[in-house]
């Protein structure tokens, strides 16, 4: 899940807004902004955040308020607030025998004259009042953007949140105020209770983030549910990405009841656990990293699919040529149903996937010998579909790059004309100038079957 934070422009005239959640209060202008750096959020700083509003209440017998409530001609006057009641006690009845329905406005000439109408009529009490707001009323957006140095206009964007934990990737302009930023998020999110920045570096191989604890516990094991599966990893060791969820549930869709998928860069398990479970797919699922293939295997046990998924650990090159020859000669699947040749190869490593794609060449070719495997070839009739993860800086012409690069590691043309079931799907922007795609097409028997040339290490223009 991704949550946005916006601020208003930093000279707007402060005026009370009424939003589709009805009314909001501003912020007190009196509340200093932090100069300081590395401050961190205190008691004092909470107090400046209490303001009173001055507003207009109907004093009512308490049986009547629900009748006023939902009177058409007071309802347009009233306080409407998704975290305010409309309805206070009146501080003037000790038996709270009346209370106050407040009204929106401190004005009487802003209250509709339909609304004065049934005032007077029924010898209503309109009265003066003051709403106390504290802290708790506003929003850490609004919080963060009155403490921060005025010029810092547009808070720091966005941050993720996975499990327990709010993953921020501040500007290098917010740093000076990250675990005030950090602890205003904490505060205000009941669900979060870890909240860390990204560090510059990220860990190239396994693809993990460094992380910088801002607020919070220092607990970074996550349990969370998606697309129906239950997943726990340690979030400082493995890569997880929540923004790619909605790529995983439609590569998963593609998948057909009873097909096998070989997934050679499966990290904790995303696609995985989506193709077994909701698609009754069986998927030979590897990782190079040991941390994400311990907790692969765990979310495999926790939504029982043992028997539908086959955890391994090692390099994804080795990997999938080991998934084709076990798959054939010792398949790890106790079902009659299940092939023995694989639909599909998942290559989610964007950075590099493209230099891994010489490993289809020859895949199947040491097989060839063994007993009916070239009839059974022949009988399938058409070869595994590859999608394949990578990046691009073309980022108006992408299709002709990649194409390009992955027929040079290929030694095959691969094209919109030539391939069979091509599909090139952009999956998100990375960077202003960089995007990642999923290439999709059908691995031509020919290239299967080729005799492999010797093990190569192509070099891959990079993207
Ligand atoms: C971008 S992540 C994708 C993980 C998962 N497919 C997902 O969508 O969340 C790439 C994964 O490839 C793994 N990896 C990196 N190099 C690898 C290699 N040579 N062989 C196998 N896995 C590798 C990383 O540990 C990481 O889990």
């Amino acid at each position: 899940m991704r949550r946005t934070m916006t601020t208003d422009k930093p000279h707007a005239p402060r005026r009370e807004q009424t939003t589709t959640s009805g009314h909001r209060f501003g912020v007190p202008e009196r509340v200093e902004r932090v100069e300081e750096k590395g401050v961190r959020l205190t008691e004092s700083i909470k107090r400046q955040f209490h303001r009173e509003v001055p507003l207009l209440a109907l004093r009512l017998p308490a049986p009547l308020i629900g009748r006023f409530k939902a009177d058409p001609r007071i309802k347009p006057a009233l306080l409407v607030s998704k975290n305010l009641r409309s309805v206070e006690p009146d501080p003037t009845s000790d038996d709270g025998a009346h209370k106050l329905l407040l009204l929106n406005t401190p004005h009487k000439d802003e209250v509709p004259d339909e609304t004065l109408k049934v005032v007077q009529e029924q010898h209503v009490d309109l009265v003066e009042t003051r709403l106390e707001l504290t802290w708790d009323y506003w929003m850490a957006d609004e919080i963060i953007a009155r403490l921060l140095p005025q010029h810092l206009t547009h808070i720091p964007a966005s941050f993720t949140i996975i499990g327990h934990i709010a993953h921020f990737n501040l500007r290098d302009d917010f740093l000076p105020y990250k675990y005030l930023i950090g602890q205003v998020v904490l505060e205000k999110n009941p669900a979060i209770k870890t909240v860390v920045n990204k560090v510059d570096t990220i860990n190239t191989q396994f693809r993990f983030f460094q992380m910088e604890l801002l607020a919070g516990e220092p607990n970074y094991m996550v349990t969370l549910w998606q697309s129906g599966s239950r997943y726990r990893f340690d979030f400082s060791k493995v890569y997880y990405n929540p923004r790619l969820s909605t790529e995983h549930d439609e590569l998963s869709t593609k998948v057909q009841k009873n097909e096998v998928v070989v997934d050679g860069f499966a990290g904790v398990g995303p696609f995985a656990l989506r193709v077994a479970k909701n698609r009754g797919g069986r998927v030979m699922a590897s990782d190079l990293n040991p941390a994400a293939v311990e907790a692969l295997a765990t979310n495999v046990r926790l939504n029982k699919l043992a028997d539908r998924v086959d955890v391994s650990c090692g390099d994804g090159r080795l990997k999938i040529r080991d998934a084709v020859l076990r798959l054939w000669r010792n398949p790890p699947f106790d079902s009659p149903h299940i092939p023995l040749l694989p639909d599909h190869f998942i290559i989610n490593l964007p950075d590099s996937a493209i230099s891994f794609l010489d490993s289809f060449i020859g895949l199947y070719h040491p097989l060839q010998l063994d007993n009916g495997f070239l009839d059974a070839v022949h009988a399938k009739n058409r070869g595994p579909l590859l999608h394949c993860y990578c990046f691009t800086k073309h980022v108006d012409h992408p299709e002709p790059d990649i194409c390009q690069r992955v027929s040079a590691v290929m030694e095959t043309d691969i094209s919109r004309t030539t391939a069979g079931r091509f599909e090139l799907k952009f999956v998100r922007a990375v960077a202003p100038h960089k995007d990642m795609y999923r290439l999709t097409f059908e691995l031509p028997l020919e290239l299967l079957l080729r005799p492999a040339s010797a093990p190569s290490a192509a070099v891959v223009p990079a993207a």
